[in-house]
């Protein structure tokens, strides 16, 4: 059997990809549970230790996470892939690939709160600085957060929780002009309803934890190198460009040309920190990617209809769902993520925490979960979980309602959810 054409629809990739069974070999992604090799000689493992192009050891390369890897890369249309142990692993080394410390980077406000920890607290003691946008700031405003040591620019294409939409085209072009790549975290959007490379992202990143496996059973990541990005040209980036000394002198943009960035990624990075997934995670993982594009499209169809639902109800006082012809970031929906804007929609509740609270309680078939991007609907309500110390007055402060919920729209039959939220919003 030959491997799937590079002209394939996204549907095919998702199921042919990665893996091509050999004649008269397993049909499905074989799963290789071991963590070394074997080999004939000496002179065969020297020369891997030298340039490490073929397995040698499960801490950073390994044939089932290979093929999840491949597909993953086809899918986004990017040249190469690295499988972490969760989304938070594979944000921190996208970054830590390019910045080291005495180096700043850019931020927009409006991304995931783990990694806006990540960037403000964590790297700024490895001595990294994280510099700060608004996600509707002005070019000049982003031109002006750029500095001589910034070494890229950091947004998530559709925002956890905010549900800001990223306008990845305009940061990737000022990122450009001040040679410097773009990395995207494309969590919510997948590549079923956004590829960002297609829009001058240099580097994706996931955490593969939400709709990639979809059915909540592991935490994953992973980064993606879209390959376009001149690390020569640019001028910026010596560790590219001149000797790893910890690799016997290997120049990555001479010897691994479009891959060098995802090759050092691997060889440094993982090499040292081993933060990857087991065979069997990756596995797991294949088979949230085999039906992804079905399931996105179920997501987004069930989540607009509970959006509108919810738009039109007495009891709601704000829907922030891109899709929604009245969202603020509606046009740019429309532009970047025309086939739907996923499953998760926040909207605040009228009275605030304590009607907000009820509101959960009595949900019945949606179940309360420090999750989201779930197989089933799911809810998180801020104000009393993740953010519970505040006060109403800190949380508003804070740009947080109290009345605010976080719905992750799931497969169920609509109307089942709609019947659960409209019964739940009566009681509360
Ligand atoms: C957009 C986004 N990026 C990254 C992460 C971190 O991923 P993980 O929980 O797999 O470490 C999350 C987790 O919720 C997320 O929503």
């Amino acid at each position: 059997m030959k491997p799937v054409k590079p002209t394939a629809a996204i549907e095919t990739k998702a199921l042919h990809s990665g893996y091509t069974p050999e004649n008269g070999g397993p049909r499905v992604l074989p799963i290789v549970q071991s963590t070394t090799y074997a080999f004939d000689s000496s002179e065969h493992i020297a020369a891997l230790f030298d340039m490490p192009m073929e397995y040698m050891y499960s801490r950073f390369a390994n044939p089932t996470c290979d093929a999840v890897e491949k597909k993953i890369a086809e899918m986004e249309g990017g040249v190469g892939a690295m499988l972490c142990t969760s989304g938070q692993a594979a944000s921190l080394l996208s970054v830590l690939n390019l910045a080291q410390a005495g180096d700043s980077i850019v931020a927009v406000s409006a991304i995931y709160g783990g990694t806006i920890n990540l960037f403000g607290f964590t790297l700024k003691k490895l001595g990294i600085e994280c510099i700060w946008v608004e996600p509707d700031a002005s070019d000049d405003e982003i031109r002006a957060a750029i500095k001589p040591n910034t070494r890229l620019v950091f947004g998530e294409t559709l925002a956890n929780p905010a549900l800001v939409v990223f306008d990845i085209e305009r940061f990737a072009k000022i990122a450009h002009e001040n040679k410097i790549p773009l990395i995207v975290d494309n969590t919510f959007a997948t590549p079923i309803l956004c590829r960002p490379f297609e829009f001058g992202a240099d580097i994706v990143v996931h955490s593969t934890t939400k709709y990639m496996d979809g059915h909540a059973l592991q935490v994953g990541g992973v980064i993606v190198d879209g390959g376009t990005f001149d690390w020569k040209a640019s001028g910026k980036f010596p560790e590219f460009t001149e000797p790893d000394e910890s690799y016997h002198g290997v120049v990555y943009t001479e010897a691994f040309g479009p891959m060098a960035y995802i090759i050092k990624a691997r060889m440094q990075l993982m090499r040292d920190f081993g933060c990857y997934p087991a065979a069997h995670s990756a596995f797991l993982l294949n088979l949230g990617l085999e039906t992804l594009p079905v399931r996105m499209k179920q997501y987004c169809e069930n989540a607009l209809t509970v959006a509108e639902f919810l738009e039109k109800h007495e009891k709601v006082s704000a829907v922030h769902y891109p899709g929604l012809a009245s969202d603020h970031y509606h046009e740019l929906a429309q532009k970047y993520l025309p086939l739907g804007t996923s499953g998760v929609i926040s909207f605040n509740i009228k009275g605030g925490r304590t009607v907000a609270e009820r509101f959960i309680n009595a949900l019945e078939l949606v179940t309360n979960e420090v999750h989201v991007a779930d197989i089933r609907t799911c809810v998180l309500h801020p104000a009393s979980s993740t953010h519970r110390q505040l006060t109403d007055e800190q949380l508003e402060a804070a740009g947080i309602d109290g009345g605010m919920i976080r719905l992750s729209v799931g497969l169920e039959n609509v109307k089942d959810i709609l019947d659960d939220v409209a019964q739940a919003l009566e009681k509360a």
